[in-house]
């Protein structure tokens, strides 16, 4: 099993090199993203979302003081549990559509990311055409997956 993995990954990378229709990796964080590495849209993604909805959080400090630490904790495992772009691929095609087709809705109406989360986070603040790629982004791969 490992050595598979180990042995996918190496094609993975082999493949990725080649470069024709590049899935993956800008950088450690959205590796396994079904994302082009220079689109606009995955470095929005990560940016602004991956904290609360990958398996790369990156704690700020005040993520080791309780409470904000449980409050922190509880987002990115309720976060996760409804979309994980690290675990994008397992997704069947009907849950890939619904998770696209509802992103560009959330952050048209800024649910998400959470006003609470940007406020500590300005990076994460989306302008207009930020959203304007990923909702692009959606559509397109919402397509895609039908
Ligand atoms: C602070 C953590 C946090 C950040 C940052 C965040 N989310 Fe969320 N997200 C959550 C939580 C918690 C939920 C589940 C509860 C809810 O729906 O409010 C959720 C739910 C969702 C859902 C609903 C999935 C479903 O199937 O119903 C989508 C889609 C989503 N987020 C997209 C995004 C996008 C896109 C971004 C970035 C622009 C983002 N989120 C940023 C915490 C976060």
């Amino acid at each position: 099993m490992l050595k598979a993995i180990v042995a996918l990954a190496g094609v993975a990378v082999i493949a990725g090199s080649v470069g024709t229709g590049q899935l993956v990796s800008v950088g450690p964080k959205n590796q396994r993203l079904p994302l082009a590495s220079n689109s606009e849209a995955a470095q929005v993604l990560m940016q602004a979302c991956g904290n609360c909805h990958s398996d790369h959080t990156d704690w700020p400090w005040y993520g080791h003081v309780a409470p904000v630490s449980w409050w922190i904790a509880w987002h990115v495992r309720e976060g996760r549990k409804q979309l994980d772009f690290s675990q994008w691929e397992s997704y069947s095609a009907r849950q890939k559509i619904d998770k696209l087709d509802s992103i560009c809705g959330l952050i048209s109406t800024a649910r998400m990311p959470p006003w609470a989360y940007t406020a500590m986070h300005p990076e994460a603040k989306l302008t207009e055409e930020n959203k304007n790629a990923v909702c692009g982004w959606a559509k397109e791969q919402s397509i895609v997956a039908r």
